[in-house]
């Protein structure tokens, strides 16, 4: 069996931030696993071309992220691998390095190679068509020599694990890494991580580069947003079209200033809708606690992307069929629990791809409550009634029950109706 999160968890469990001790952290491990399938997906695209790939886990600790690419990808993909692992922790990567000879890939594809050193300087030995930057906290000192040191045509994937601030609590944190505002409200944590899509589209368009969200997720206590990054003055150009604010409980002039920007899907002012987006160019007041932005707008994400992650893939990919004798001990219940968590770490990604371009996100129980309704909605009836309407609707991989839509409001508040018992 490989080393991977499966071992780890079971020999290591979660280490300090202390800078002698290999960190791991096995709530990570799906973040790992949407990493493999989305590297695999990328090269299936041709999107980085037909040679080699040179991708750097950039703040490596384990190496396991790096090292499940090669484990996990098939072998013609691996191939193509030229992997760094990078750290300021020199046992980390000696660990890693030691772990990737006792247990290489079976298909003995790809290379992996050790960097010792900061980030932020090392990145810049050489140019990358894959940079992963997972740091503790926030990823904003990184940002900007990782989107210098970026091929033409490249994937950047940013964890922050920093979410007091990306959320609003630590309003002061948020407003001096971020430079934005967060209403603490439901879609908080929505609402933090278009925030720090924005920063990463400004310190991309600085260096003449432009932004396209693949994946957006928020996964217990981290953020991780991936995306393509592709270098083009002209689109760079068109940076805030993709930025603005989100404005909850607006009023009717805020909604049709949304609407006649394309933010809102047309709809009639009989009812309000919860929130909506206002382009970068309206002008909101500072003191206003409804407010919070300068945000990404654009989509977070890419169907064709997030539609390659179905169980299929993740099964054949990153787990493995019972073996008797494994390196564990492990029963066939404890393989069948793996299985459905890594199950578990791709949930509704398929069925959001469809509405990953709408930007409207739904909380059910906040629903109920702005329409006065009794109890909260389930969240698959309302998306089989908005589909009956002909309008896209799927969950959400969000923390609370939601779905996303690109249904009006009028026709959300038809099935809100429509979805409650008789009285
Ligand atoms: C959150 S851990 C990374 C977890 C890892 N990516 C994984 O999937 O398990 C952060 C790592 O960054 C390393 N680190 C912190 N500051 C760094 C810097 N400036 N340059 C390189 N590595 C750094 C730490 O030693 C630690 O191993």
């Amino acid at each position: 069996m490989r080393l991977t999160d499966q071992v780890l968890d079971n020999s290591l469990g979660p280490a300090a931030k202390d800078f002698e001790k290999v960190f791991y952290n096995s709530a990570m491990a799906g973040s790992r696993t949407r990493s493999v399938i989305l590297m695999k997906h990328i090269i299936e695209s041709g999107y980085l071309g037909n040679s080699e790939i040179y991708a750097i886990d950039g703040l490596a600790a384990s190496g396991l992220r790096a090292r499940r690419w090669l484990n996990e990808l098939p072998s013609d993909y691996a191939e193509r691998l030229r992997v760094t692992i990078c750290d300021l922790n020199a046992n980390s990567l000696e660990w890693a390095m030691m772990n990737h000879k006792q247990f290489p890939p079976e298909h003995g594809q790809g290379i992996l190679t050790a960097r010792q050193g900061d980030l932020r300087t090392a990145v810049l030995d050489q140019g990358w068509h894959w940079v992963d930057v997972d740091p503790f906290g926030s990823p904003m000192p990184f940002l900007d020599t990782a989107i210098q040191s970026l091929a033409r045509r490249a994937i950047l994937e940013v964890s922050a694990t920093d979410t007091a601030a990306l959320t609003g609590s630590s309003r002061t944190a948020l407003l001096r890494r971020y430079g934005a505002r967060v209403k603490t409200d439901g879609l908080a944590h929505d609402s933090g991580m278009r925030v720090l899509l924005a920063c990463i589209a400004r310190n991309a368009a600085r260096h003449d580069r432009c932004i396209q969200p693949i994946m957006s997720i928020w996964d217990s206590h981290h953020l991780r947003v991936s995306m393509k990054v592709i270098k083009s003055v002209e689109i760079s150009n068109k940076l805030e079209e993709n930025l603005g604010w989100r404005i909850s409980e607006p009023n009717k002039e805020e909604t049709q200033a949304s609407i006649d920007a394309k933010l809102t899907p047309p709809s009639s002012m009989e009812s309000l809708p919860m929130h909506c987006f206002l382009p970068l160019s309206y002008s909101v007041s500072r003191k206003d606690k409804r407010v919070s932005g300068p945000l990404w707008v654009g989509p977070i994400g890419d169907s064709e992307v997030m539609s390659s992650f179905t169980e299929e893939q993740a099964i054949s990919m990153c787990t493995k069929k019972f073996e008797k004798d494994n390196l564990l001990s492990w029963v066939e219940r404890d393989f069948e629990l793996q299985k459905r968590k890594v199950l578990r770490s791709i949930r509704y990604i398929e069925q959001e791809a469809e509405v990953a371009d709408c930007g409207n996100l739904i909380l059910t129980d906040d629903l109920a409550s702005w329409l006065n309704q009794g109890s909260p909605p389930s969240p698959n009836k309302m998306i089989e009634l908005i589909k009956e309407k002909g309008f896209k609707a799927a969950r959400s991989h969000y923390s609370k029950p939601s779905f996303r839509t690109d249904a009006p409001w009028d026709i959300i508040v038809e099935c809100l109706n429509k979805s409650q018992p008789p009285i």
